[in-house]
């Protein structure tokens, strides 16, 4: 007997990282060479000062829930971390803490939309796909931004002029950017203040969880810029800052919306993992020095990845300004390869070359004029950069 489950479950989106990275775990478990660009995480372990932190609140008995916002001296070292970076004082009592960044892009959405009621969200497109499933699946509208090429994945001005409304509720900007590299720059985010702040009911929700990792000039948050501050929502997180993906530490902070926050934390996990709360203690007030290698390395990797892709025809890729990942134009080797696009190109990569990727329609609609694109996440050692362009090009060839 099949089962009926509601249309909203039936539509719901996901992330094809991970459909595409179990598509990659079953060829390898049979016994097939591939070299993997597709994981978004970096490949270092969890410094060890941090694990340290963890086991000693197991042995001390940190193992009960907490309060679902957190607990008060993570949100005071997240309020601290948040204060210096952003060069705004930011409140212990404006951070939540969750299991992890991606809760808050669906609590944030709960919390500025209503249901069916036709309030929409603008999300970059291309862009990391749990925005467009999350509008869809809390029945607001969704209205992709596009990102092109020759603005280098920023947001551009006169489109959100023109999609924005007295209807639209909330902005998701993500800076640097999943899956280009794109990153914003001072005159950006204030050029999308200036616009915003003619709309008194706008949120913003600025991924910034990749803020760490900008290879060139300044990082620039929306949420330093005066007019803002006080309807954004900054979100960061452990994750890939401290190679800490898998422990499930984000927070989000907003003056006006913490209470509402934790208390959609109370109505679905409760709280963040009580023992990982210490250890984000750890990683954010101990020693920096590898979480500094760990960036610096991924510099290198960048530049050795760039000028490989760029080395064969019928790829063009643009250098990224930040995150670990590169989006490279490959129009032009579909059509060596008689790939119809960007899905059959990675498919070619995967079953004929051994090389995992992801294609663009993983990450939204396709843009007219854009051309195909792939994304690689490098984070992965200089041999295995080495050992997939080889191969691309040999495939290429
Ligand atoms: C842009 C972006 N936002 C949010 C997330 C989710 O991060 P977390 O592991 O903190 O939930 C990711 C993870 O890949 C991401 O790329």
């Amino acid at each position: 007997m099949e089962l009926n489950v509601s249309n909203r479950t039936k539509n719901l989106g996901t992330e094809n990282a991970f459909v595409v990275l179990k598509e990659v775990n079953m060829l390898l478990e049979k016994g097939a060479d591939i070299v993997n660009f597709c994981i978004g995480q970096p490949d270092f372990d969890t410094p060890e000062h941090i694990k340290q932190a963890a086991i000693e609140a197991i042995n001390a008995g940190k193992t009960g829930y907490t309060e679902s916002a957190g607990i008060p001296p993570l949100r005071e070292a997240v309020a601290g971390y948040f204060s210096t970076s952003r060069g705004i004082p930011f409140s212990p009592e404006s951070v939540v803490v969750a299991n992890g960044a991606k809760p808050f892009i669906g609590y944030t959405i709960l919390c500025v939309t209503d249901f069916g009621v036709g309030h929409e969200v603008l999300y970059p497109n291309p862009g990391f796909p749990i925005y467009e499933s999350q509008i869809y699946a809390h029945g607001a509208v969704p209205v992709p931004y596009m990102l092109r090429e020759r603005n280098e994945y920023r947001l551009d001005i006169e489109e959100l002029e023109r999609k924005v409304n007295d209807q639209t509720r909330l902005l998701i900007v993500n800076s640097p950017h999943n899956p280009t590299g794109g990153v914003l720059r001072k005159n950006d985010v204030d050029a999308i203040v200036e616009v915003i702040k003619r709309y008194p009911d706008l949120w913003i929700l600025s991924d910034e969880i990749y803020s760490r990792m900008v290879h060139d000039g300044e990082f620039a948050s929306i949420a330093s810029v005066p007019e803002a501050q006080e309807r954004t929502i900054l979100m960061d997180s452990m994750s890939k800052t401290y190679a800490m993906t898998g422990w499930r530490i984000g927070f989000a902070a907003n003056e006006h919306l913490a209470a509402p926050l934790a208390r959609w934390v109370t109505n679905t996990d409760s709280c963040a993992g009580h023992p990982n709360q210490y250890a984000a203690i750890a990683a954010l007030t101990g020693p920096q020095e590898t979480m500094g290698q760990m960036m610096a390395s991924f510099t290198k990797r960048r530049d050795l990845i760039v000028k490989g892709l760029n080395g064969i025809e019928g790829i063009q890729c643009k250098a990224p300004g930040g995150a670990f990942y590169v989006w490279p134009n490959v129009t032009e080797a579909c059509r060596r390869v008689n790939a119809k696009d960007s899905e059959g190109f990675r498919k070619r990569l995967l079953h004929d070359a051994g090389v995992a990727v992801l294609s663009d329609i993983h990450f939204g609609q396709k843009i007219e004029g854009e051309g195909a694109h792939i994304r690689f996440s490098y984070a992965t050692s200089e041999a295995n950069i080495r050992e997939g362009i080889r191969r691309i090009r040999k495939c290429l060839a």
